[in-house]
């Protein structure tokens, strides 16, 4: 018998069954706030296009459509774009938000961004990121901003291994090798924040910031 106590996988070995499980048995938590950084860091900019990559539930997304942006969320859950999809509508934001499933290792959305944001976009299966922001920095109009928050260390509610190291936004940005001459890292850094997990624990948690800029405009 496999003891899946510790396997983040949850003795899955398909991606898309893992969260697809996650999503059905998770129902919507997660919909109803946006993350603590997005207010924070984009609070104040004038809405336009926005990607939100790896979506899932869509507190993201949601906080977007009803602040006047116009949100593409994609996920690899068609269990949770369609929900996504539902949630907006109910709340009249059905004509801003355009939630669709993707496998972002194999299929990357049309259109053109002010902003792309992905939130703790970790996955416990192997997943080559790289090409998939190089594709999100692409994807800006000159001007735009890619927004890529991690989470910089293991909270006590994780199902991750304590010794679980995620990439610093420095070694993320390093990876996508963006030309200077076209995109500007506006902010690479670690900033730490109360939070409260989903058993109602609290800590300080570290998240890895890294806001890029395609210049231009
Ligand atoms: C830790 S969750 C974060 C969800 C959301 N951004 C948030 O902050 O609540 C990671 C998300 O990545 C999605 N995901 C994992 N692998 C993916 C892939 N290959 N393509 C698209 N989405 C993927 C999962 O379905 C999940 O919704």
């Amino acid at each position: 018998m496999t003891d899946t106590a510790h396997d983040p996988t949850r003795g899955h070995t398909d991606p898309v069954a893992f969260w697809e499980e996650r999503y059905r048995d998770g129902g919507g938590a997660g919909a109803d706030r946006p993350n603590a950084r997005l207010p924070e860091i984009v609070g104040e900019w004038p809405p336009g296009t926005v990607l939100d990559l790896a979506c899932g539930p869509g507190g993201d997304t949601l906080w977007l459509a009803g602040r006047g942006w116009r949100v593409t969320a994609v996920d690899i859950s068609a269990t949770t774009t369609e929900r996504l999809g539902e949630r907006a509508r109910e709340r009249g934001l059905g004509d801003r938000v355009r939630a669709e499933r993707h496998d972002l290792s194999e299929t990357f959305p049309a259109g053109e961004f002010d902003l792309v944001s992905a939130f703790y976009f970790h996955t416990p299966f192997e997943l080559d990121r790289t090409p998939v922001l190089r594709a999100a920095a692409q994807a800006l109009r000159p001007g735009g901003h890619l927004l890529l928050v991690d989470h910089g260390d293991v909270a006590p509610w994780m199902s991750v291994d304590e010794s679980h190291r995620f990439p610093t936004p420095q070694e993320v940005a390093h990876a996508l090798a963006l030309d200077p001459a076209e995109w500007t890292v506006v902010r690479a850094d670690r900033p730490q924040r109360e939070a409260t997990g989903p058993d109602g624990t609290t800590a300080t948690v570290t998240d890895g910031v890294l806001l890029v800029r395609r210049d231009g405009a």
